[in-house]
């Protein structure tokens, strides 16, 4: 597909493996045109991230653990020197938190867990775009899009903390809007439906919410990865040049119901 991304430039965080949401998008943008760099979080996913990056031809512009300040300088300074000095789209696919959170009473959730996830899963947005902002301004402006899920707004059982980060990140994404919209940089979210991932694999009764996703949302049909990277490159592209400070729905109309 020729495309919306000639000549422009994309730095993609969350890779882990092929099933990762992260990965999708990078190959949506891969087949548009783009150019690509990617981070990987611990040596175990390395050798993986580099074998991916491979395969599109993208840069690894290092390691980067998001609660690190010191991975994170590390990180941009590599994509600037990749990228001459300019970045065109970001990529935020990155969130965790403890597995013994994910089930059992949010009320029960020890406070340094509760951070570590909002820290991880949150402010890891804000750090990035921060360094990201003088990349984009090189170029004019450019597109933030992170990831989201419905358990921010409603309350899902067993995404527990999670869904407070992901509340948490949601307004991130409203306030980096408006900071960085004077440089013509735009901030979004897609808000996924399930899909099976090694993040998703880690939350209790995951396939209980797909099952009752696809027997509520009005579709009534799974989404997969590649629905995320569709919807990705349309907020990253030019064809969303006045879409900032939004949460796109990609799951099969599920967020539409009240039952
Ligand atoms: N899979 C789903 O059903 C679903 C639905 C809605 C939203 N999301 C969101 O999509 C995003 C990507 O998740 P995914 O489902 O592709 O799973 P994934 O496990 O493939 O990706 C999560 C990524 O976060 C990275 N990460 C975790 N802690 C990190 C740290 N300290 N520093 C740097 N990176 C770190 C992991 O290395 C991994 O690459 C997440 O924000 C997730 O909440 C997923």
């Amino acid at each position: 597909m020729a495309g919306r991304f000639e000549g422009k430039q994309a730095l993609v965080l969350g890779v882990a493996n092929k099933r990762s949401i992260a990965w999708a998008i990078a190959r949506r943008l891969r087949e548009e045109g783009a150019e690509l760099a990617f981070t990987f979080q611990g040596e175990r996913i390395e050798k993986g991230v580099r074998d991916l990056a491979e395969s599109v031809g993208g840069h690894v512009v290092g390691e980067c653990d998001v609660r690190s300040e010191d991975d994170l300088d590390r990180v941009f300074a590599a994509t600037a020197d990749a990228f001459g000095g300019g970045l065109d789209c970001l990529v935020h696919s990155v969130a965790f938190a403890a597995a013994e959170d994910l089930e059992g009473r949010f009320t029960d959730t020890p406070r340094d867990r509760f951070w570590m996830a909002v820290d991880i899963s949150a402010y890891s947005l804000v750090a990035a775009a921060r360094r990201a902002e003088p990349l984009l301004q090189a170029r004019g402006g450019g597109s933030i899009v992170t990831m989201t899920y419905l358990g921010g707004v409603r309350a899902v059982p067993h995404y527990n903390v999670m869904g407070v980060a992901k509340a948490t990140l949601d307004a991130s994404v409203r306030y980096l809007a408006w900071d960085l919209g004077h440089s013509n940089i735009r901030v979004n979210a897609i808000s996924a439906g399930p899909v099976r991932t090694l993040a998703a694999r880690s939350i209790a009764g995951f396939t209980t919410m797909e099952e009752m996703f696809e027997q509520r949302a009005p579709l009534h049909r799974h989404m997969d990865a590649d629905d995320c990277g569709a919807a990705a490159a349309y907020l990253l592209s030019s064809d969303a040049a006045n879409v900032t400070g939004t949460t796109l729905y990609v799951d099969a109309g599920y967020h539409a119901m009240g039952m």
